[in-house]
């Protein structure tokens, strides 16, 4: 049965897209079926990330009635399959959260999992993507905003019914005065509280300026193996740690 979890924070720039992209990869790579959607339709950022070409059909033809939903998805060279949102504004439109779920209905049934990246802030368009989803996923950041506003989305998907996978905490380890997870978790309640800790790390802008998710250009990087055994703990199989002898002693020397 297909799961379609929601990527989601209340606040932007948490990490939402690069936890979609980077869960979507790892979970292509463990064999799986997967769709990532791209629903933060004013920060298309999905395509960005992954270094997708210029498309001629995105997620805005599709809303617009102009594109069938199956010529809008681009198959990445990880396996992972993408319903990219446009980048330019002249096809933004407000666009109707009913329509996203006909979207995704449509598609839903080829995959083992959608994920749907979503826009900040808690408008219209994103209370009705958690809706429409099973399942949310937080993202937030180890300071108080982040999380009091991640605390509204967790009341949001409790009112819509939307089962909770937890929250992880990205960009860890910058400063002294940051959150833990037990702090965390008593603001958010127990169904939603920490899973797993994503920490700063520098290899993400890199690998963002390369067009290239991190698990595939620095897979032994701490986010990178945060993000590999996030989506072995989100999909209930074992993390199976690949490195050779040789990439262990890399890691060494890297100090990670
Ligand atoms: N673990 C990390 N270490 C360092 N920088 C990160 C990490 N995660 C995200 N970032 C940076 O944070 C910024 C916002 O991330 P992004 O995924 O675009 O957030 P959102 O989609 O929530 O707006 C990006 O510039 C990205 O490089
Ligand atoms: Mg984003």
């Amino acid at each position: 049965m297909t799961n379609a979890l929601i990527i989601s924070s209340g606040k932007g720039g948490t990490g939402k897209t690069t936890t979609s992209v980077n869960l979507g990869v790892a979970m292509a790579q463990m064999g799986m079926e997967v769709l990532l959607v791209d629903a933060a339709l004013p920060t298309p950022d999905v395509g960005l990330h992954l270094g997708l070409p210029f498309r001629l059909k995105t997620l805005n033809h599709v809303l617009s009635g102009d594109s069938d939903v199956t010529d809008a998805i681009y198959i990445h060279d990880s396996g992972l399959e993408v319903l990219p949102a446009s980048i330019h504004l002249g096809t933004f439109t407000d666009f109707d959260p009913e329509e996203l779920a006909g979207v995704m209905g449509e598609v839903k049934d080829y995959y083992d999992w959608v994920l749907i990246d979503c826009a900040a802030g808690l408008g219209n368009e994103v209370v009705k993507s958690i809706q429409s989803a099973d399942k949310m996923l937080l993202v937030t950041n180890p300071e108080l905003p982040a999380v009091a506003d991640s605390f509204k989305a967790v009341q949001v998907a409790n009112e819509v019914s939307t089962e909770h996978v937890g929250t992880i905490v990205t960009r860890t380890g910058r400063f002294s005065e940051e959150l833990t997870n037990d702090e965390i978790t008593a603001v958010m309640g127990d169904t939603a509280g920490v899973i797993t800790r994503i920490p700063e790390d520098r290899n993400v802008p890199r690998a963002i300026a390369s067009s290239e998710p991190i698990v595939n250009k620095y897979p032994y990087s701490p986010a990178a193996m945060g993000y590999k055994m996030l989506a072995a703990k989100i999909t209930g199989r074992k993390f199976v740690d690949d490195r050779s002898v040789w990439d262990r002693v890399k890691c060494a020397i890297r100090g990670y």
